[in-house]
């Protein structure tokens, strides 16, 4: 299932990002790193995909080649918007949180978020005035003025979301944004963001380890191989919207599931026998 079918039988045609033979390697000591290898990946607009694969497949190097803090290897092309991009080009385009949370401890809750609005240019107090209304939605209102070692793990994710969605962009990358939260929080905080997503209208790409999370919040799922990663398959999740969490329950959940796990878990063995 390679190359042009990750692309969902539902979606709505338009593409926002195309990769296409994208590699990546590192020339790091003691040898040579190969990350990726040749991913071909296409993402419609307004879709949620979300990314899964062994832990040092590449996921993270991926999102940085798109958010143009790296540049790919020669000979693969990074389409955005319509047009090819290096990294030059393409960094600011995207809204990316990543994988660690990267809270500014000096900052207070409100300037933390607006610091997107002033790498743009615009003055602190307009900056804090367009933030501030974002606070109820996020659930941390009264919560302007406290510094990021005062919120509970939960809170601080939901800042760093805020700080990402407050950067106006329509491709949101978010880099495993829940790997640390209880399953409870966790759970609370995927129905939060799919109410988010379908609010605000914007693409999200999601890495996630976690295969549950995964199939609830995806109209796909893209898997990555062992590194060098690439891209193994591509499922449509055919699930209803607004997804119920009672879904995770239903025949059609554990069977997408089961067929996941699968093409994870061979991955994974890989993954683990290289290391070896
Ligand atoms: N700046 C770098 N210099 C050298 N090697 C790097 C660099 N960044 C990543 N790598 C290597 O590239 C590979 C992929 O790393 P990456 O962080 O993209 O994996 P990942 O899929 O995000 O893993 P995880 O699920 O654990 O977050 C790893 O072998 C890593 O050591
Ligand atoms: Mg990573």
């Amino acid at each position: 299932m390679q190359g042009d079918s990750h692309r969902p039988a539902a979606a709505s045609g338009a593409p926002i990002l195309e990769l296409s033979g994208v590699s990546k390697s590192f020339d790091s000591y003691p040898h040579r790193v190969v990350a990726l290898e040749g991913i071909d990946l296409r993402i419609d607009k307004g879709e949620f995909v979300t990314l899964v694969g062994p832990s040092g497949c590449g996921k993270s190097t991926l999102f940085n080649i798109v958010a143009g803090l790296l540049d790919a290897d020669a000979g693969g092309t990074v389409g955005f918007g319509g047009m090819s991009q290096s990294a030059r080009d393409l960094l600011g385009k995207v809204s990316f949180m990543p994988q660690r949370d990267l809270l500014l401890p000096w900052r207070r809750v409100i300037d933390n978020v607006i610091l997107p609005l002033e790498v743009e240019g615009m003055g602190r107090a307009e900056a804090r005035k367009t933030a501030a209304a974002l606070f109820p939605e996020f659930g941390l209102s009264g919560f302007e003025r406290h510094y990021p070692h005062q919120l509970s793990g939960g809170m601080r994710q939901r800042v760093a979301l805020m700080r990402t969605f407050c950067f106006e962009r329509p491709l949101v990358l978010l880099d495993e944004p829940f790997g640390a939260l209880d399953a409870m929080t966790r759970t609370l905080m995927q129905r939060w963001l799919l109410d988010i997503w379908q609010r605000h209208k914007r693409t999200i790409l999601f890495i996630t380890h976690d295969v549950d999370e995964a199939i609830f919040l995806g109209d796909r799922v893209v898997v990555m191989t062992a590194r060098p990663g690439c891209i193994k398959l591509s499922m449509d999740i055919r699930l209803e919207r607004p997804r119920n969490p009672r879904i995770t329950t239903s025949t059609e959940f554990q069977s997408v599931k089961k067929a996941l796990l699968e093409a994870i878990e061979e991955e994974s063995m890989k993954s683990f026998l290289a290391e070896k």
